[in-house]
């Protein structure tokens, strides 16, 4: 893609030895659920592939199983509840055709396989055979975090990624696996949970008592909170996924420790070339920061993120940004703030501030600022 990497930032990640041209990728989900869907994401600038779940036998998926919530048009909803489970191509369609086809792009192919560590073992020698570069796998259903990573460690050679559902306690869960791995992919979907059609009293997915698993920005601060917590614990790749939708949502991600980021729910609502649109916002953050690599931005935060609490003084606010429109005094439960746009008037009463920090994060025009 044009404009990915004009500026001075270098947006090339390696991860276990696979070399991604950026560290936006696709995850598993309708998004990668065939050869066509992945040289689409190819198309539209992902910097690697990860391929729809493929298990030994085909799912036999409920209707309707996606349901998008969040108020109004597409660009506000927070996310989506989904009961898709793994891919309903066979594993011989996906061994005969659909690999081959994502490979065809060039990029870095990833395949996810699941479940148990027979059924790991059985599908994921076949798969490398094909060309494929690395094997994550999902323990979304099962759990058994140590015993499939060792089955799959034993039977092939190429990277391996544990995907880690955020309901697991997740650093123990990275301890376990961490002998057999090459790297973390946090997290997967957040469930289950339940959205009704207040019309009908029914539910809007047509799963078993109309449960979802949910995605999207809803749950971005469970996935970066797992993902400071991996990278806190062991030395090995983490790949961030969880509500990724714009560059600095990706930035959050490295911050946290992250290598690279996977893109689901985003790519669903916004189509195949929200990957590019995000290297691009990266990059043009990076260079106005002045960041080279994302290694330079890689677990900054993490310094900042020690045990105890601060105690910080109020707000200060930039009465150039500020257009007094109020959103801060409206969201001040402390009452500390008095804004007037006809009289031009801004104040933050700096005895009843409790130093919340809600209007810091309300504030449209970045006027606000805790130190
Ligand atoms: C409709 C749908 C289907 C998904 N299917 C899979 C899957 O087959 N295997 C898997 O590991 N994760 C699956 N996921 C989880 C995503 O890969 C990702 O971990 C999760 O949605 C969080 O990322 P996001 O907020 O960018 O969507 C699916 C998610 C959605 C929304």
């Amino acid at each position: 893609m044009r404009g990915l990497q004009q500026g001075m930032a270098d947006l090339k990640v390696e991860i276990a030895g696979l070399k991604f041209r950026n560290p936006v990728l696709t995850a598993a989900g309708p998004t990668s659920r065939n050869g066509m869907t992945l040289l689409n994401a190819a198309a539209g600038g992902v910097g690697g592939l990860v391929a729809k779940t493929v298990s030994v036998t085909r799912a036999d998926v409920p209707k309707p199983n996606m349901s998008a919530f969040g108020s109004g048009r597409v660009e506000s909803k927070r996310g989506i509840l989904n009961a898709e489970l793994w891919s309903e191509i066979s594993i011989e369609q996906w061994l005969e055709k659909e690999y081959a086809i994502a490979l065809s792009s060039g990029l870095p192919l990833i395949a996810s396989v699941g479940y148990t560590p027979d059924e790991v073992s059985a599908i994921a020698p076949r798969i490398v055979e094909k060309g494929v570069h690395g094997i994550e796998f999902s323990t979304h259903y099962v759990g058994e975090h140590a015993e499939i990573a060792k089955a799959l460690r034993e039977s092939v050679d190429v990277p391996i990624f544990a995907k880690i559902s955020p309901k697991a306690d997740v650093a123990s869960v990275a301890k376990a696996v961490e002998p057999f791995i090459d790297g973390i992919v946090a997290i997967n979907t957040y469930g289950p949970c339940l959205r009704i059609d207040i019309e009908t009293g029914k539910p809007f997915l047509g799963s078993e008592y109309g449960e979802g698993w949910m995605s999207g920005s809803a749950i971005k601060p469970i996935a970066l909170r797992c993902v400071v917590e991996i990278a806190r614990t062991i030395n090995k790749p983490v790949i961030g996924v969880g509500g990724v939708t714009t560059g600095k949502d990706a930035i959050e991600f490295f911050m946290a420790g992250a290598s690279a980021v996977e893109v689901c729910t985003a790519a669903i609502l916004e189509g195949n070339t929200v990957y590019g649109k995000i290297a691009k916002e990266i990059n043009e953050w990076m260079d106005m920061h002045e960041y080279k690599s994302i290694e330079d931005l890689r677990g900054l935060a993490l310094p900042h993120l020690a045990k105890g609490v601060s105690l910080r003084p109020p707000p200060k606010v930039d009465l150039d940004a500020c257009t007094r429109c109020g959103l801060c005094e409206k969201s001040c439960v402390y009452h500390a703030i008095t804004v007037n746009k006809a009289e031009d008037f801004f104040e933050i009463n700096s005895e009843t501030c409790e130093g919340c920090g809600m209007c810091v994060s309300v504030c449209p025009y970045n006027a606000l600022s805790i130190e």
